[in-house]
């Protein structure tokens, strides 16, 4: 199947900031939104990548609590970007075993996308292939808002707290922290993403536009995966 060699470990949870569209267009002279359409077309290629390397949860970061600030068509045309890909892939996802999820407040969303969403998600949820973490007005600090919120009006005692009580609590519930972030587009930040769930988790940043961002490409980042020595803070063995 594969002319790539399996890299020996596999990230359990990859997560990836798909970033660059914008400029990606720009340098084609074409409208962010095509850069946008691109980066959607691409994620079909990265989803089978992953599948075919055996990754078992990959997380997309496609919309940030910050994008809101963006010129109102942009996001106009981010949330119907959204609403499509629901409408052409869903049944194509579901035949291939992909369990959607969805990251984020989806309240914000309008009335008929947020039932799309939802219907996805529930339509999905016994499929066991590949989990999709589809991360949509998400931001990091907003999750650990909305669970600490419903952590007090769920009446918990503060001596309850602890990690595995605010896991409980996330958008990932029940997830695996993510073991590898990749980030396209060459910025060398975490703008918002997975806040507690990345505390261990390896970087790798690409200049690659994401609707550049290959099986190639993908395969380059594990490379980069299997050279790292994961600590955890303790001391290993020599
Ligand atoms: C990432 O691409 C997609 C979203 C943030 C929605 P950008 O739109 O940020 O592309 P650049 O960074 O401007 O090139
Ligand atoms: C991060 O990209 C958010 C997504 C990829 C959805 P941005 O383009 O919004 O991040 P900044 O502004 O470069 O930090
Ligand atoms: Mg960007």
């Amino acid at each position: 199947m594969s002319d790539l060699p399996q890299p020996e470990r596999i990230p359990y949870h990859l997560a990836i900031i798909m970033d660059g569209n914008g400029r990606w267009a720009k340098a084609r002279g074409l409208p962010r939104q095509a850069g946008h359409r691109a980066g959607v077309d691409n994620l079909r290629r990265v989803l089978r990548a992953c599948s075919e390397f055996g990754i078992r949860i990959l997380t997309i970061y496609a919309f940030s609590t910050e994008n809101w600030g963006r010129p109102e068509a942009e996001v106009k045309g981010l949330l119907n970007i959204l609403e499509t890909v629901i409408d052409r892939e869903l049944d194509n996802l579901h035949a291939n075993g992909v369990q959607l999820r969805h990251l984020g407040e989806i309240s914000a969303l309008s009335p008929g996308l947020q039932v799309k969403v939802r219907r996805a998600v529930e339509r999905t949820r016994n499929n066991d292939r590949l989990t999709l973490n589809v991360a949509f007005n998400y931001g990091g600090r907003d999750e650990i808002i909305r669970a600490i919120q419903r952590i007090v009006s769920d009446g918990i005692p503060p001596e309850q707290i602890d990690e595995t009580l605010l896991n409980f609590y996330l958008d990932t519930a029940g997830l695996p922290d993510c073991d590898l972030i990749v980030r396209t587009g060459g910025e060398m930040r975490i703008s918002n993403f997975l806040v507690w769930q990345s505390v261990y988790a390896e970087y790798y940043a690409t200049p690659k536009f994401f609707p550049d961002f290959d099986r190639e490409e993908l395969y380059q980042a594990l490379l980069h995966y299997n050279n790292r020595e994961r600590r955890f803070g303790l001391v290993l063995k020599p």
